[in-house]
């Protein structure tokens, strides 16, 4: 582990839950196309520069920020706090931390209001807030829902180089670990982080970093996540599609992931369980377990271990990004040098030969 990051003596921020993603993407004609258009993300408000999305079931005014830039990333992982006074206590947190924290008392995104962004201790740009505007919450206007309708923001997932430094620092935050994947070497390659009962708020994968690795949005059911998939043929858009349809080991949920047009990774991710017990148990993967990412065995594609966005400083410069040195999943579980298992007592040339190495999607003739 490098430096650990110390405890605040300030207590952390109550976060309630993950409420929306600030994206910067540089055609936003193309990303209102895919996230209005193909996804269903419902227009709370828009103008030449920006256009600001919800879900179906929300009643903030926005869950999904789009706006338009000369480089595509993450400029908010924004939360919302129980009260305005949350606010100072984000503020007093972070400068013990020393950490770069700026306060709107008017808001930094429409709909929004008095907030406070920060650079984190891992690099990432997050927001706080409460003050929000109410919209109407379509939960009842079955009139506007698709097949493949968005219901909730589900979760962040983060890209850091070292998982258990992020873990300790989360859990300073006020976060639960609620799942993670490691190794019988000590090997930590992602955490799951909940504050909401749910498995998590964000996720915390090891990788070079700071990056977003994805944004997931809830359906109410799987058949919902197929019709999307349906869709896309249908579009000819199949090439939006990363990996999945399938059911995770991890948080037991079904979900896809897609790509939008600069390639920022949205997942669609439904059915993960209850975890607000105070005594939840933490579920613990081994990496070798090849039906940790895939309950179905399915293998994950390399593109899901290497790629993710860039997020950006308080001004909008992208962030520098540190190389993870720990073993990286991929190399421990895909390839000549990686091995997995369906059942732990087989021995490691158990698997069959077409499917030792689970690189074949990606790598197909
Ligand atoms: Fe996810």
């Amino acid at each position: 582990m490098t430096h650990a990051i110390p405890t605040p003596l300030a207590p952390p921020p109550d976060i309630l839950r993950c409420a929306y993603m600030e994206l910067v993407v540089t055609d936003l004609a193309a990303s209102r196309n895919f996230y209005v258009d193909v996804l269903g993300l419902v227009v709370t408000e828009e103008d030449d520069d920006a256009v600001y999305l919800r879900s179906i079931e929300e009643f903030i005014h926005h869950n999904l920020v789009l706006r338009r830039g000369p480089v595509a990333a993450v400029a908010a992982f924004s939360y919302r706090v129980r009260s305005p006074q949350e606010l100072d206590r984000a503020v007093a947190f972070y400068t013990e931390l020393g950490c770069e924290v700026r306060r709107a008392p008017e808001g930094y995104t429409r709909g929004i209001g008095d907030s406070v962004r920060v650079i984190d201790p891992l690099g990432f740009p997050y927001e706080f807030f409460y003050d929000v505007e109410h919209v109407e919450r379509l939960a009842w206007r079955y009139d506007l829902h698709t097949p493949g309708a968005l219901v909730r923001l589900d979760h962040f997932n983060q890209v850091t180089p070292d998982v258990p430094r992020a873990v300790k620092f989360m859990e300073d935050l006020g976060f639960r670990v609620t799942e993670d994947i490691q190794d019988a070497e000590g090997t930590t390659y992602a955490a799951w982080l909940r504050r909401k009962p749910t498995v998590h708020d964000t996720a915390m994968t090891g990788g070079d970093g700071p990056r977003m690795h994805h944004v997931a949005f809830a359906t109410h059911e799987k058949h919902n996540i197929i019709a999307i998939c349906d869709k896309l043929g249908a579009l000819r858009l199949s090439d939006r599609i990363e990996r999945g349809p399938g059911r995770h080991g991890v948080s037991n949920a079904f979900y896809l992931y897609l790509r939008d047009p600069d390639g920022h990774r949205v997942e669609i991710y439904t059915q993960d369980y209850w975890t607000g017990d105070p005594d939840n148990p933490v579920v613990t993967w081994d990496v070798h377990d090849n039906q940790r990412r895939d309950w179905w065995g399915n293998p994950v594609v390399p593109s899901w271990y290497t790629e993710a966005s860039p997020v950006l400083d308080l001004d909008g410069v992208p962030q520098p990004v540190v190389a993870r040195t720990d073993t990286s999943e991929m190399a421990v579980t895909i390839g000549a040098d990686g091995f997995s298992y369906t059942r732990p007592e087989d021995d490691d040339d158990a698997l069959p030969s077409w499917k030792q190495g689970e690189y074949k999607l990606g790598h197909q003739l």
